[in-house]
């Protein structure tokens, strides 16, 4: 590894980041993170903290996790790569597809489709779902429905069906028909509803008057998060993810749930869509997939496009990445799942996310500045903050960064996401690490 020096200097000088300017890497230079132990993360000046942020939602099982790295080694030593094109296949990726049929078998979706990531699995998504109606010979139906501050990845399809303005303005135009639906925000919605039960209904109402706006006929897909992550860690009430596949079910839209960052266990439940009780046409995963051990993703597809798509000649996919399917990402897949199932993630993400959102309340007692908690499904908990309770208006950059770092200094990372402090730690969370994850937040609103 180059010196400390050398790579502060070049961080902000050759490197340009994701979701920041480049100015802003060299006047607010990054944490260099370069050792991991568990659930601990070290930066290069030797500072330890406890990983709040799960690495970007991925880490569940944490860094060191000997039979994910060994199988990585195994599967590079023996066969470090192979194409799933058309004519060939590997046996990792054959062995993964029906691991993951048989754990989302409970969803509906039973099929895979590999890709390198949730952007991936979200534009694949995309791409099926037209092309499922022009199977059908419904070739109308070519839109996309999508929740405001929904977040669904960078590419041009994820984009365009992405619900927050940070995302969209400097890439526009994106693809024509998008349409956008509000989201079940009780601390902040158009209707100044804030009882969860009546703004899902008022949400699905809007979903239902757009859909009619539209034409039925004109939209092939509604894509949503189970939970909003990166738009803030929205769950909506219990009612809300039934009643939406309901009016698509009615519609002939299929749903797609874009669970990126909930399937595998973050919730609290294996999937989203199993916390909701729902079965979606197709269910997009990644970061989970592989824990972050390897870049990875896997759309699951469920029986009524299998039914269109399998055993039709005209059915061709004229889609796919170099990478779908790697066996390297395979084999780590299969260990992470192997290893998921093992530790039963799911029970402790459950009591682990629930000692923090409950500790996250406490401090809002505490703090003027915390205007809203919400969680209280899984390890997945943000804390909104505000200069003002009473208007809640919006804290400032520079105040949320500075809580941030005092956290950090105090033992914790945590990710500052424009208002929103998000908590995604791994789900193999111990009570101590939970514990000292509010205090170090505690400490960052006191310095504050
Ligand atoms: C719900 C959701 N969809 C899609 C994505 C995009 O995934 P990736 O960054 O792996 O492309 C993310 C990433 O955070 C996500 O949270």
């Amino acid at each position: 590894m180059k010196d400390s020096n050398f790579l502060k200097e070049n961080n902000g000088r050759v490197f340009w980041h994701p979701m920041t300017s480049p100015d802003d890497s060299i006047k607010n230079p990054p944490k260099i993170i370069t050792t991991s132990n568990g659930v601990r993360i070290s930066d290069i000046d030797g500072q330890e903290v406890v990983d709040a942020v799960g690495g970007l939602w991925n880490v569940n099982l944490g860094y060191s996790c000997a039979p994910v790295k060994d199988a990585i080694a195994a599967q590079l030593e023996r066969l470090p790569y192979y194409s799933t094109f058309r004519g060939s296949s590997n046996d990792a990726a054959i062995e993964l597809a029906f691991e993951l049929g048989e754990f989302f078998a409970p969803d509906g979706v039973t099929r895979a489709f590999f890709t390198s990531g949730g952007s991936d699995s979200v534009e694949t998504a995309l791409r099926l779902a037209r092309q499922y109606h022009k199977l059908r010979g419904e070739s109308g139906r070519v839109k996309f429905l999508s929740l405001k501050k929904g977040y669904h990845g960078t590419h041009f399809g994820g984009a365009s069906v992405n619900g927050n303005a940070n995302f969209r303005t400097a890439y526009e135009p994106l693809m024509p028909g998008c349409h956008h639906i509000p989201a079940p925000y009780t601390y902040r919605n158009p209707f100044n509803e804030s009882d969860p039960e009546k703004l899902a209904h008022l949400c699905v109402a809007a979903l239902e008057d757009e859909i009619a706006f539209q034409g039925a006929g004109t939209i092939a897909a509604m894509i949503m998060e189970p939970i909003l992550g990166a738009g803030g860690v929205i769950p909506p009430h219990k009612s809300f993810a039934p009643m939406v596949a309901d009016v698509c079910k009615r519609n002939g839209i299929l749903l797609i749930t874009d669970e990126v960052i909930t399937a595998y266990g973050r919730t609290g439940a294996w999937s989203g869509a199993r916390l909701w009780g729902i079965k979606p046409d197709m269910m997009c995963t990644a970061k989970a997939i592989t824990n972050g051990y390897f870049p990875f993703g896997a759309l699951m597809i469920g029986e009524q496009m299998q039914e269109v798509f399998e055993n039709n000649p005209a059915a061709k996919i004229g889609h796919g990445y170099t990478y779908s399917g790697h066996p390297v990402g395979a084999a780590a897949a299969l260990a992470c799942l192997a290893e998921t199932k093992r530790l039963n993630v799911v029970e402790n993400a459950a009591a682990r996310g629930d000692q923090l959102y409950q500790g996250c309340l406490a401090l809002q007692e505490k703090y003027d500045i915390i205007g809203d908690v919400r969680g209280g499904h899984g390890l997945m908990t943000a804390i909104e903050m505000v200069s003002d309770r009473a208007t809640k208006a919006p804290i400032d950059a520079g105040s949320a960064m500075k809580v941030q770092e005092a956290a950090y200094q105090s033992g914790a990372m945590v990710r500052v996401s424009g208002p929103n402090l998000i908590l995604s730690p791994p789900l193999v969370l111990t009570e101590a690490d939970a514990t000292a994850i509010l205090d170090a937040l505690d400490a960052g609103f006191a310095a504050l």
